[in-house]
């Protein structure tokens, strides 16, 4: 392979050849340009570069008839074909093919392969280094990587999700430091009401015990272009803010911090919050009673020109916070949902589904969501909280109008309807989705 060259007499030892095929907006069959291919071969250009690989290059190729597994690439002369969706893959063919002379199979497409390999779940073994009582239902959890290396990077706002030993999968925001990798810090509310996960943890964890976590995913980032940042958090909804507070502090940008509990006994990570914001922060105890609380029309009218404001907690408080900044524009206004909205009354309606990269037809009857129905076709679909909440179910649609019903999605993404979360979202009656899988 190319760090093994045995070509002396080639004018390149290796060629890769990317596939940039276009297809029209809405094609049944999308295409890799629709995946990105164009900006993977550009990286994948790049990083030939900069590792100085001159003996390696890199075209742009039309369709190699390879769409339904794309974006699709081949290297030559090994003629190793692979497909890849994230930056990281990318990476991961470069150093080990390219560098290490070694395939990286679990991206390799086979030659007589017409179907999406499924997909393994990509896990980290952890070890539990603390466990402490926060409050009566309150856990913080601080867990290490198993070999004692660094675990993955991660900005502020971000979660993972924890496998429980009965099989469940529950996230949870990481409150520690994102430029620490030594460890990550949790905050683990017992919901009794819940299916059973934070019980579990709460019941079953301590130090010294091995548990598997996903790598960490941010559907609530910061903006660190805005000029000043109103956090404020509801509950257990401090451990993304608490994040977001030490990366505030890193960057010496201006914020205020309002925490929302009922008592201060009942307040989580209280020593912490207070050595990492100071004077920034204050403190709304309403004894359960929510005239008692925080005052949104002062808090968000004193705010500094041009701030943005984050919210994490209960539905109640992250509607009121919205509604308190209906006039800043979406772009200034970040939430975070830890449980589902309440029905809405939806009406369920029959739709059809088209299953680009398999080329199957389905039906998702009224009773049924979409992600039921692809498991019952037999597709490995990734899901966690299956309440619209954490993204793991986001698949690319490709034509059809959806009915969003989701709590990550912004205006501007649900109007322009290229993506679903498969787990509560639907087609409207009577409509076909055509979606990338
Ligand atoms: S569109 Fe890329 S292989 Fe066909
Ligand atoms: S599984 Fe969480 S949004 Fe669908």
């Amino acid at each position: 392979m190319a760090s093994q060259p045995q070509h002396t007499d080639l004018f390149y030892e290796t060629h890769i050849l990317c596939c940039c095929n276009q297809r029209p907006e809405g094609h049944p069959r999308s295409c890799c340009a629709d995946r990105g291919g164009r900006n993977f071969m550009e990286s994948i250009s790049r990083r030939v570069a900069e590792m100085g690989l001159t003996n390696v290059t890199v075209t742009e190729a039309g369709c190699m008839e390879r769409c339904e597994l794309g974006p699709a690439m081949v290297i030559y002369p090994d003629a190793v074909w692979y497909t890849y969706e994230n930056e990281d893959d990318v990476e991961e063919i470069i150093e080990s093919h390219l560098k290490g002379g070694q395939r990286v199979e679990r991206l390799v497409l086979d030659p007589d392969q017409k179907l999406p390999k499924p997909k393994a779940l990509d896990l980290l073994d952890v070890v539990v280094s603390d466990v402490r009582d926060e409050t009566a239902d309150i856990k913080s959890i601080v867990v290490k990587a198993a070999d004692g290396g660094d675990l993955p990077k991660f900005e502020a706002g971000a979660h993972i999700d924890v496998i429980t030993a009965t099989g469940l999968r529950r996230s949870y925001s990481l409150a520690s430091n994102p430029g620490d990798r030594s460890s990550y810090l949790l905050g683990v509310l017992r919901e009794p009401a819940s299916r059973g996960g934070s019980v579990w943890i709460h019941d079953n964890v301590k130090p010294g015990d091995r548990l598997q976590i996903t790598r960490p995913l941010n559907n609530f980032p910061l903006d660190d272009s805005a000029p000043a940042h109103i956090l404020i958090a509801g509950g257990i909804g401090i451990t993304p803010i608490l994040a977001m507070a030490r990366t505030l502090n890193g960057l010496d940008a201006k914020y205020q911090l309002h925490y929302c509990t009922r008592t201060p006994e009942g307040t989580a990570f209280r020593k912490e919050v207070e050595a990492i914001a100071g004077d920034s922060l204050t403190y709304h105890h309403d004894g359960g009673d929510p005239s008692r609380g925080i005052k949104l029309d002062e808090v968000l009218g004193d705010a500094p020109a041009g701030a943005h404001v984050y919210v994490c907690g209960p539905k109640t408080l992250i509607d009121a916070v919205r509604a308190a900044a209906a006039e800043w524009g979406e772009e200034r206004v970040h939430f975070e949902l830890f449980s589902a909205a309440p029905d809405q009354n939806y009406i369920n309606e029959p739709f059809d589904i088209y299953l680009s990269r398999r080329r199957m037809d389905l039906t998702v009857p009224a009773d049924r969501t979409i992600l039921e129905v692809v498991r019952e076709a037999g597709i490995n679909a990734d899901s966690s909280c299956e309440q619209g909440l954490c993204s793991t179910c986001q698949v690319r649609v490709i034509s059809g109008e959806i009915e969003h019903r989701d709590q990550i999605l912004s205006t501007q993404d649900k109007a322009r309807g290229d993506t679903m979360m498969i787990c509560v979202s639907r087609g409207k009656a009577g409509e076909k989705l055509v979606l990338d899988l």
